[in-house]
């Protein structure tokens, strides 16, 4: 069943030597697709959160990689000249957003392809890298299906799950981390109901859940996220389901800013929490203490979608990206490669391959 899946929802893809992909921005109003061999460009668009969520940033720096590559090999430059610039692209899509791993994860991967590459033939070395970049694609479609596998058998007949921000198709190469086992427990009748919260500041459940999930008929109930507790207590919540930006070898998960509150109330109703995320989000070389937790505009907070002001222009505001979940509120962490139990420290050095 869900390798015949069909492929709604693309977040980014590869068309004729440039990396596309939807600006979630203007979801859901316009679906504007936008596509480029311009790494600036590309650095731009992933900090302005046109692609978001970490899995689709990964594989769009890499796709962004291999089409500056193209561009540079079809202007015919020399191998070091070749090797300079696309190390120095590498270098600006690496400081685009801190905190999601797959970002480091993927650039160190065409990093790698390009440095092991011993041969003085720019074309031979730039498919090279286009080839890296297709499989980190590939690779992340594959494991959406595997996640959601392994997700799906951990759902009960009849239930209603709810998530946080969006970690559906919009947020990877194809169906999605939490996406894929929605998608696939859908088809198998297990799911009644997705309840999603808005997400605020920037809105991606209201936003990007609700336009990917009513496209393919799967019933999804908005809520604002100080809702989560109230409804969870009048027992409409069976299952929480969210991704992660990065999982730290301890097992903390650093997710959408909200998912920590979501953890303890789920906690405290003895609802099961669990994470959704490929190996490629496992950071097994850092301690929770020495993640940067990206701290964006702080017109995000003031404003309503970068428009509609508030509250009063000038009052301080907090605007951290992320928050971290304990690893003992996480029930399971779903991986391509398995259920993850605790404790997670041993389980996720397991089945982690990630190498930044
Ligand atoms: O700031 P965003 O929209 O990039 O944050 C996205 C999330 O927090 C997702 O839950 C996470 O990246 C996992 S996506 C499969």
């Amino acid at each position: 069943m869900a390798d015949e899946m069909p492929l709604i929802t693309r977040a980014v893809w590869w068309s004729d030597g440039e990396v596309c992909w939807i600006n979630t921005k203007e979801l859901p109003f316009r679906e504007v697709v936008r596509c480029t061999n311009d790494p600036v460009e590309l650095a731009k668009a992933i900090v302005g959160m046109e692609i978001r969520g970490a899995p689709a940033i990964g594989v769009a720096a890499a796709l962004g990689v291999a089409a500056y590559s193209k561009s540079l090999a079809d202007s015919g430059v020399e191998i070091s000249e070749f090797r300079d610039k696309v190390l120095d692209v590498i270098e600006v899509l690496w400081k685009t957003r801190p905190t999601a791993y797959n970002l480091f994860w993927a650039l160190s991967k065409v990093k790698k392809t390009l440095l092991n590459s011993y041969t003085m033939d720019v074309v031979r070395v730039a498919n090279e890298i286009i080839n890296e970049a297709l499989s980190i694609l590939k690779e992340d479609l594959e494991a959406n299906i595997r996640m959601g596998i392994h997700g799906a058998s951990l759902i009960n007949y009849g239930s209603t799950i709810l998530t946080h921000c969006n970690a559906g198709a919009l947020a990877t190469a194809g169906y999605g981390t939490v996406g894929a086992v929605v998608r696939i427990a859908w088809r198998q009748g297990k799911i009644t109901k997705l309840i999603t919260t808005e997400t605020r500041p920037l809105l991606q459940g209201a936003r990007l859940n609700v336009w990917e999930y009513s496209k393919e008929g799967i019933p999804v109930t908005l809520i604002t996220d100080n809702m989560v507790g109230y409804v969870m207590k009048r027992n409409l919540v069976d299952a929480v389901f969210v991704g992660a930006d990065r999982i730290t070898r301890e097992g903390f998960v650093i997710n959408k800013v909200g998912t920590y509150m979501i953890a303890l109330a789920a906690k405290r109703h003895g609802i099961p929490f669990y994470v959704v995320a490929p190996t490629s989000t496992i950071d097994l070389s850092s301690s929770i203490n020495e993640v940067v937790i990206e701290e964006r505009d702080p017109d995000e907070v003031r404003k309503v979608m970068n428009e509609l002001l508030i509250t009063l222009p000038d009052v301080p505001v907090m605007n951290p990206a992320f928050d971290v979940t304990d690893p003992d509120l996480v029930t399971c962490i779903v991986t391509e490669k398995g259920i993850l139990s605790p404790p997670f420290e041993e389980s996720l050095r397991k089945v982690s391959v990630a190498k930044v």
